[in-house]
């Protein structure tokens, strides 16, 4: 089948997070299984700076309100003869130096800057004369592609298409203020409690959901718990009404990139049954993170964006009491100044113990998965996580809270049976968090129990093959009852 992927972030080419892993990762696994597949990404100032020479395909005209704009078409080059990368080139909104805003702000017109991408997208459908069996969009930035189709688009020929919205994370919805409705061309009998008015604003990812011909998460846990005011953040009664059309596909990981017996970033290469690399990893990222040499404790590391939904109101009072806990610790991330600031005063106050950089790194994120011994993941919520499989396979264990994506990937490992790959808490609190922590540090002082533990993780296999077959499932039902 032809499908259109339309999203904000893509790896390698654009990241900020895990959607730009899946964007990566799926449309690729889609190509190899004979789909043909046209990827839509904005052409940001940091995919232009990689590109030696930008080649305009076609020039598309958007209408945005009562202006008509132009953008370009650049194609990228492609790892596969299926799958045709388009970028949308229009300098004032994408060559800038963030995607969306420096971490802890959005810039102001993200607004308009997406809701020019998504027309942008549709009118290259049109100028091309692609032929599209499904239009796959992706969170709030291109939210408006199912509402399109449904609405200005829906009795145009090339546009009969079938609509999946996958939901990556509710937590952020893409809410503006309503003056963006006439920009966007749609009309105020949209603006209703039924379609996209939110608390008298416009709530991008609430047309997605309303409009689109199925939903889904990227976990199945997700999928139930967003049902639930706890995690709908307001959305929940919207999702239930959508919940016949509502599924969970788990994401899965590259392994091409994530796997130490060939990651290019580290120098010790390990597999199953050759572990001395990865002691060798641990000495050097203790070394990377200036700790003092301390063999005997475990290693716990952490890569994340540094907001609170990763579990920092567990982490930072779990900090304080660090010289009680028997490990070290390392972390790596940017997000919101308080969780930074705390860090950084944690890990000058126990420089023995932890150490913190800030800042954004492919590389050291990686030396962390491979040098670490434990991964720490306690989410208040967590729509998938892909750190925890990525853990997996380098023999990090990871301690995760059973929420989401983190419950479907990890089982709590049985010292009796010698099943499960991880540790997990249920309840979000310092207590729970702490008592599972202790738990992982006395089976860390077992050696053969731990070593069946990461054998288990390093073993199994999140292969994108197996998501990408479950997407070509939906996407066949989606076109079947369309
Ligand atoms: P989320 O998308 O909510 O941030 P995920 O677990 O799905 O969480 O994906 C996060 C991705 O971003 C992973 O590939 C992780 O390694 C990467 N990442 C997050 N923070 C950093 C950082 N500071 N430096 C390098 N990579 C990071
Ligand atoms: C979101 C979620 C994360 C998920 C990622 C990719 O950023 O926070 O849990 O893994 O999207 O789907």
């Amino acid at each position: 089948m032809n499908i259109l992927f339309a999203v904000s972030e893509a790896a390698p080419f654009a990241k900020t997070g895990g959607l730009a892993d899946v964007a990566g990762a799926l449309p690729l696994a889609l190509a190899a299984r004979g789909h043909q597949v046209y990827l839509f990404l904005p052409l940001y100032r940091e995919i232009m700076a990689r590109q030696k020479k930008l080649t305009e395909t076609a020039a598309v005209t958007v209408p945005l309100g009562p202006e008509e704009l132009a953008g370009g078409i650049v194609k990228l080059a492609s790892e596969h003869p299926n799958l045709t990368i388009f970028t949308i080139r229009r300098d004032d909104f994408f060559d800038r130096p963030f995607l969306y805003g420096p971490t802890d702000k959005e810039y102001p017109d993200n607004g308009i800057r997406f809701t020019f991408f998504c027309r942008a997208v549709l009118e290259t459908v049109a100028t091309l004369a692609l032929k599209i069996d499904i239009f796959h969009a992706h969170d709030w930035q291109t939210a408006l592609i199912p509402v399109y189709l449904k609405t200005l688009y829906q009795d145009r020929p090339q546009f009969q298409g079938g609509s999946l919205f996958t939901i990556h994370n509710l937590g952020y919805q893409g809410i503006q203020d309503k003056e963006l409705l006439p920009l966007t061309g749609l009309g105020w009998q949209e603006f209703t409690f039924e379609r996209l008015e939110f608390f008298d604003r416009l709530n991008l990812l609430k047309g997605g959901i309303v409009y689109a011909d199925a939903l889904n998460t990227v976990s199945q846990a997700y999928s139930r718990e967003i049902l639930q005011a706890e995690f709908g953040f307001g959305l929940e009664t919207v999702l239930q009404q959508r919940r016949d059309n509502l599924f969970g596909i788990l994401n899965g990981v590259d392994y091409r990139e994530w796997d130490p017996a060939t990651d290019p970033f580290i120098d010790n290469h390990f597999r199953p049954g050759h572990m001395a690399g990865k002691k060798i990893c641990k000495k050097k990222l203790g070394e990377i993170f200036q700790l003092p040499p301390e063999p005997q404790l475990p290693l716990i590391g952490m890569v994340s964006r540094l907001v609170t939904q990763k579990g920092f109101d567990l982490i930072l009072p779990l900090l304080e009491q660090v010289s009680e806990i028997e490990a070290q610790f390392v972390f790596l991330g940017t997000g919101e100044p308080e969780i930074e600031e705390a860090l950084q005063k944690l890990a000058l106050a126990h420089p023995a113990r932890i150490a913190f950089k800030r800042g954004y790194d492919n590389r050291l994120a990686h030396l962390i998965e491979a040098g670490a011994d434990i991964f720490l993941m306690p989410s208040h919520y967590e729509p998938c996580g892909l750190n925890q499989m990525y853990s997996l396979r380098y023999g990090t264990v990871p301690l995760v809270r059973a929420v989401g994506g983190l419950d479907d990937s990890i089982t709590a490992f049985n010292p009796e049976t010698g099943h499960g790959n991880g540790f997990k808490f249920n309840d979000y609190t310092l207590a729970a968090l702490t008592l599972t922590l202790k738990e992982a540090l006395q089976l860390y002082r077992k050696p053969r129990l731990w070593h069946r533990l990461r054998q288990n993780g390093m073993r199994d296999d999140f292969s994108w093959i197996h998501s990408a077959a479950q997407y070509e499932a939906l996407y066949t039902q989606i076109m079947a009852s369309a």
